[in-house]
């Protein structure tokens, strides 16, 4: 491990101005100079500017927030201290999308203080590094005490130029379950990051935040021209934050690319949270899963107590044996407890018991019977955002789990509202999901977050903070319109830059013959196999029946495909389009290429120059059979072998809506 700490005199770049209001003008190069940021105080309020080589990405920008009655905490300023300095370190993921990480960055703290009235002081710290810039308040323990109510904040991010946005609007009642829209930066209403723009001039940006903690979400609003503004995400009385005596924010983020496949393969986002806090949690080791789930969302199934119920123990032991006989360790059961009815997401502070079984399902020998065959269950708690119930529970819920074994569960939160009041996005939920995190460590839990807040890297101080949902998943094929194809081709370039997601792939049946009419998946099966290498996460479910992978030859490529990766590279790529990536095992030499289209057809030639220069390996292929595409034929894959080198292209033909998945097998 490298580590480098130096503190260097005050190093900026000092502009003279005519004008006398400005000061100084600090100047913070990122490490090999790609991007700039620069300070200034105009008229005693910070303004900040970034610039990426020549090209300038963001003109001056306000700073700072507004407090209750008024108070303003973006103005009358002056300097007290300006300190810089260097960091760099290769750090490594206890599992992960690539196992060694280099932190490195420049940075600049700014020490500010009122001139007059409550003389408060705030601190600015800003990081350039080579794949973006990022900066925070920290508003210190001040002379007086104090409880502080931040009403807004007047962060602003003053695009230089327009761009084209991929969005999905903020507060509103699925939460982040949007499809994306792409739009000019100029036009957008209020939309949650992380945001991506593809501007004007070819760079590719993306907005988010690391390390959200006591504060809360970070939305963009569209305030004039290209200028985005910070949009807290507000507590049901209207205030966005409140504090006693002290705050830090999150980092605001700004991922710069030259192309969009550079912003997949950032780790600014976990660079900027907290080295991890567990030590070595040997409770959770990456692994794919099954689950009594996808026949509850077809209608196969019912969640709650019925001839058709989903969660029996006869069913449990019929998973259990499967998942044993394919050589698989882990299935979730959903819908094991008391509390489910018919209308059980209509959020109206429902009832579920975490501890009381249903009638027909016996826990305890279910988790008895997977110990005989070696398959762990996965816990699972649904909230209904019904959180007062919840809390009173969860000590008592989670130290089941412990006795029985169980070492991840997932945690939903189906409502619009937590409690029917406050939005998930609020303080109020980002301290809730952080409250349950560190709890779930207590009791070696893993945690699987759906209708979360955001992820902003808090698995790296975390690592029990596995996954996540936060986007529309595959369930949304099951009973609704379904996702259109190219949602699969955005949110790599989007939502998946802040973290895992629980996409839930793995459908063979892709036209759904036992579920409700008219829905089904927009793609085809081998696309479905690609997607465990172009959706990162941990753990990845296997979504489908058992009797629809029942004796298919492409299941022994999510036997195979990994969940814990050595290093990741984008091959190609445009958002909404296409994209190839490839990963290579962190326990084998092996790697693993996904590569899927949206509807258009499409054939790519990959160089195999990731692949070890001295080693021949054999290429597993699945894909798209010849003629299939979304509607013709989507469940035919086609598998061949062939032996490949680094030096060899390997020519694909994706169908529409279609995909391929590879292993390349070290001889
Ligand atoms: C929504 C979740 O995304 C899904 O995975 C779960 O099955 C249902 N809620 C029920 O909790």
């Amino acid at each position: 491990m490298l580590k480098r700490i130096l503190f260097l005199p005050l190093l900026v770049a000092i502009i003279c101005n005519a004008q006398s209001k400005k000061t100084k003008s600090y100047e913070l190069a990122s490490p090999e100079g790609k991007n700039k940021i620069q300070f200034q105080l105009v008229d005693n309020a910070p303004k900040y500017a970034v610039s990426h080589g020549k090209t300038e990405v963001i003109s001056p920008s306000d700073m700072g927030f507004v407090l209750k009655n008024n108070e303003d905490l973006s103005s009358g300023f002056e300097i007290k201290k300006v300190e810089n300095s260097t960091f760099d370190e290769t750090w490594e993921q206890i599992w992960g999308e690539k196992k060694q990480i280099r932190n490195r960055y420049n940075q600049m703290v700014i020490e500010l203080q009122q001139r007059s009235g409550n003389k408060r002081k705030l601190e600015i710290q800003f990081r350039a590094y080579d794949d973006g810039i990022a900066f925070r308040y920290v508003y210190p323990k001040q002379e007086t005490k104090d409880s502080i109510f931040i009403m807004d904040e007047k962060t602003t991010f003053n695009l230089k130029e327009d761009g084209k946005a991929w969005w999905i609007p903020a507060n509103r009642e699925n939460r982040d379950e949007y499809l994306f829209k792409d739009a000019p930066v100029s036009t957008l209403d209020t939309v949650l990051t992380p945001l991506t723009i593809e501007s004007k001039s070819g760079l590719a940006l993306s907005f988010h935040e690391a390390n959200l903690v006591d504060f809360a979400s970070m939305t963009l609003v569209n305030t004039t021209g290209t200028q985005l503004k910070s949009d807290l995400v507000p507590w049901a009385d209207g205030v966005k934050v409140r504090v006693k005596d002290s705050f830090t924010s999150s980092w605001r983020t700004l991922q710069i690319a030259e192309k969009p496949t550079d912003l997949i393969t950032s780790y600014l986002i976990l660079n900027l949270n907290e080295p991890n806090k567990l030590a070595n949690p040997t409770y959770f080791k990456p692994y794919k899963y099954f689950g009594i789930w996808w026949g509850m969302h077809i209608g196969k199934f019912t969640f709650w107590e019925s001839k058709k119920q989903g969660a029996t123990t006869e069913h449990a032991k019929q998973y259990i044996d499967f998942t044993a006989k394919e050589g698989f360790h882990h299935l979730l059961i959903e819908g094991w407890n008391k509390g489910w009815t018919p209308k059980w997401y209509e959020n109206h502070m429902h009832m579920f018991s975490f501890t009381k079984s249903a009638d027909n399902f016996d826990l305890e020998k279910v988790v008895e019977y997977g110990k005989e065959k070696g398959v762990e269950l996965i816990g699972y708690h649904e909230t209904g955002s019904n959180l007062i119930n919840y809390l009173k529970e969860i000590d008592e819920g989670f130290a089941l789990y412990k006795k029985l074994g169980i070492h991840t569960v997932k945690i939903g939160h189906v409502g619009s509202k937590l409690n029917m009041k406050e939005w998930h996005f609020g303080q109020f939920g980002v301290n809730y999901f952080r409250y349950v995190l560190e709890k779930a460590a207590q009791y070696d839990l893993a945690v699987l977050y759906h209708e979360s807040i955001k992820d902003t890297g808090e698995r790296r101080t975390f690592p029990n903070m596995i996954s996540r949902e936060a986007a529309r998943g595959q369930e949304y094929n099951a009973w609704s319109e379904g996702n259109p194809p190219n949602h699969l081709t955005i949110i790599p370039f989007t939502r998946l830059l802040s973290g895992p997601m629980d996409f839930t792939p793995g459908i063979f049946d892709v036209e759904v013959k036992q579920g409700y009419a008219g829905r089904r998946v927009h793609g085809t099966a081998a696309q479905q196999l690609a997607l465990y290498i172009t959706i990162y996460s941990p753990i990845q479910m296997m979504a489908d029946l058992p009797e629809n992978y029942e004796g298919k030859p492409a299941l022994q490529f999510l036997k195979d495909v990994p969940t814990d990766w050595e290093d990741t590279k984008v091959i190609n790529g445009e958002i909404g389009q296409y994209i190839t990536t490839v990963r290579k095992d962190r326990n084998s030499a092996d790697w693993y290429l996904g590569s899927i289209t949206n509807e258009k057809a499409r054939d790519l030639a990959i160089p195999l120059t990731f692949l070890d220069s001295n080693a021949t390996y054999e290429a597993q292929i699945y894909a798209d059979a010849e003629g299939t595409d979304e509607t013709h034929n989507p469940s035919a894959i086609m598998i061949s072998r062939k032996m490949v080198k680094a030096t060899d292209i390997l020519r694909l033909h994706l169908g529409g809506a279609g995909g391929t998945a590879v292993r390349f097998k070290k001889i």
